[in-house]
């Protein structure tokens, strides 16, 4: 039988994706579908093409423009468990069609609950009225009563289409659970969610939102709710990744590293202006979760500060640093983990870097000890590697890795968008 004419299951698979938000992640077809069945209001004449045109991002300004694509379609899928273990399927096989071995996505669950008194900035109406219930004045026909919907409902809704399409399609799919920035109400509450899902395929915890005003040299006091969350997540062995150095400061890397006991980085680009903090990362084994085309659309590669007009990633790759390559929100960015292979191939990066970043993603995955081991030894067969184990944090000090004479440089300038692409 040929490769290709496999069913999508048994297709090998052997990429690790760590950074994916669930919630932006959602086929454009299917919020056209629920959106038309539920008489909310499209974009434009109503088509495919024009939902898809007023979603996606094409060009770099900042996180805040960048996240206003979900006004349109959120109201299409909060409170709608039917919807949602549905959306949570269809990402299953989509990852399966990317190659994706495992990934962890992630998402708030409280983001879908209907009928709240706050959201998110960009979650708003230009007005800052609540965009969930009904959109220009034409109300949602749900088919699912809103009251029964809580948030263990709506993550047992995803759980449940996890593990249909891991049946169905192969790819393991685990649940990373965020806290938004400045909506602490629901962050004891994401926690409790963490450690009582634990083994039902919840694996960590993440700090999300817009950390466009986090200054240079901020406190970690101005995020307290959040800081004794990651502590007692600590404690309570849950693990922990946080969005940082996107839209804000090194400093900002360096508070989620040093005070809320960060893992891994979701981002992280801006480390490199401040290289006491870089270096403290490479020391510490720091994994960054690199999402190429959002780095741009969201602005965050545009405000960097450095002399050199490179991109991080390079950086990380020269260094040996740890990071894996992620999507972010494809319905946003409207690639697919393949379109950042791709630019990140166009950049220098060979099939060599390409099989270290999935088992650097594989290694610090949140998988339990076992699960983690065979998803080595399942990349180590994909890849024909014979000899590998698992280093652990002391064996692999990136510092201390370097070869005396690297490999040529992918040296690649970037400048305006245009120019990129
Ligand atoms: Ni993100």
């Amino acid at each position: 039988m040929f490769v290709l004419q496999e069913p999508l299951k048994f297709r090998p698979k052997c990429r690790v994706e760590l950074h994916v938000h669930l919630d932006g992640a959602i086929r454009y077809e299917t919020i056209w579908e629920v959106m038309r069945q539920k008489g909310l209001k499209l974009p434009g004449s109503g088509s495919l093409a024009d939902l898809r045109a007023a979603v996606q991002v094409k060009e770099p300004q900042d996180l805040c423009h960048f996240l206003r694509g979900f006004q349109i379609f959120f109201p299409a899928i909060v409170g709608d468990l039917a919807v949602i273990e549905r959306i949570a399927y269809e990402f299953v096989e989509d990852q399966a069609r990317e190659s994706v071995a495992y990934c962890e996505a992630r998402f708030s669950p409280h983001l879908l609950l209907p009928n709240q008194d706050t959201q998110p900035n960009f979650l708003q109406n230009e007005g800052g009225t609540r965009i969930n219930g009904s959109v220009d004045g034409i109300t949602e026909s749900h088919s699912v009563s809103n009251d029964e919907v809580d948030v263990d409902s709506i993550l047992n809704a995803v759980l449940k289409g996890l593990a249909r399409g891991e049946e169905d399609f192969g790819t393991k799919v685990r649940i990373i659970l965020c806290c938004i920035r400045g909506l602490s109400k629901w962050s004891w509450d994401v926690l409790r969610l963490c450690e009582e899902y634990s083994n039902r395929g919840v694996v960590g915890i993440d700090l999300a939102g817009d950390e466009g005003h986090s200054k240079e040299g901020q406190s970690a006091v101005e995020s307290p709710v959040e800081l004794a969350v990651f502590e007692a997540a600590k404690e309570k062995g849950i693990h922990r990744t946080m969005h940082a150095g996107e839209a804000g400061p090194a400093s900002c890397v360096k508070l989620a590293v040093e005070v809320f006991g960060a893992e891994r980085i979701g981002h992280g680009y801006r480390v490199i202006e401040d290289e006491n903090t870089y270096q403290m990362c490479l020391k510490e084994n720091i994994h960054f979760e690199v999402c190429p085309h959002s780095s741009y659309l969201t602005g965050s590669i545009k405000s960097l500060t450095t002399n050199s007009k490179r991109h991080p990633v390079l950086r990380f790759a020269e260094d040996g640093a740890s990071f894996s390559i992620n999507s972010d929100d494809p319905t946003i960015t409207s690639t697919r983990l393949t379109d950042e292979y791709k630019l990140l191939y166009k950049w220098g990066f060979t099939e060599a870097h390409f099989s270290r970043l999935n088992f650097q993603g594989a290694i610090h995955s949140f998988l339990p000890p076992e699960e983690k081991k065979a998803l080595v030894e399942l990349l180590r067969e994909v890849y024909g590697i014979v000899d590998y184990t698992i280093p652990t944090p002391t064996s692999l000090s990136p510092a201390t890795t370097r070869t005396p004479s690297p490999p040529p440089k992918p040296s690649v300038t970037f400048g305006t968008w245009a120019e990129r692409a």
